[in-house]
């Protein structure tokens, strides 16, 4: 089994301290950052774009996994690696039959890459593309906002994917992202989750270590 990382949610943090947010999170304990790229488009929300993400890279040694939530990904990848990212994500949602091209392009810029698919996506559709990724986001909330309740539909979809993986014989992480707390932490991780994304979990305790800590061991 992978080792378990925790996963911070950034767009929990207080925006108008990001670089010193992010240094605090790593200093307690979080394994990646998880940076949620917003468009408007792709999702109805807008986040933060590389120029953020650049000036917060000197705040953290701690990977920087950018989910992107944007359409035509293939078209920023290039200023999301310049930026400092270590993971790239990009949503099956936003690629379609671009999807392993856009792995490939995320690999040449010498960065870690990975798929994302949404909770009404079947695991099916990347199954092409599992080979490629260094990392498989499953989505249990439908992107866009912090702070939604987990659906609990996407466990045996979980299972599915750890199983995929496990038959390419690779050492590839599951991460999912959506509703993290620690009710369903134990049950995410049972089903083969090893990256455990957490917005306002993480962000709404007062004891982020501690908190950060509970997710990885409970
Ligand atoms: C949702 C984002 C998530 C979100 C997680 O569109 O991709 O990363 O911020 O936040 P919580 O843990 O609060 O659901
Ligand atoms: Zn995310």
């Amino acid at each position: 089994m992978n080792k378990i990382k925790i996963a911070p949610s950034m767009l929990s943090a207080d925006f108008s301290k990001f670089g010193e947010e992010v240094k605090l999170i790593t200093e307690n304990g979080a394994d990646f950052l998880h940076l949620d790229v917003m468009d408007g488009v792709f999702v109805k929300n807008i986040s933060f774009g590389p120029k953020f993400i650049k000036e917060a890279r000197p705040y953290s040694t701690a990977i920087f996994d950018t989910h992107l939530m944007i359409v035509e990904p293939w078209k920023y990848i290039e200023r999301f690696a310049d930026a400092g990212s270590d993971i790239i994500t990009v949503h099956y949602e936003a690629c379609k039959e671009r999807l392993v091209d856009t792995l490939k392009a995320i690999k040449s810029l010498g960065k870690k890459c990975g798929a994302v698919i949404n909770p009404d996506t079947p695991a099916s559709a990347i199954k092409d593309a599992v080979e490629e990724c260094d990392m498989i986001l499953l989505m249990s909330v439908f992107p866009g906002f912090g702070g939604q309740k987990f659906i609990a539909d996407v466990l045996p979809k979980v299972e599915e994917v750890r199983n995929m993986i496990n038959a390419t014989g690779k050492d590839i992480d599951l991460e999912i992202d959506g509703g993290i707390n620690l009710e369903n932490a134990p049950l995410v991780k049972r089903a083969g989750a090893n990256v455990l994304v957490a917005g306002s979990t993480v962000f709404n305790e007062k004891d982020r270590k501690a908190i950060i800590e509970k997710l990885r061991n409970e």
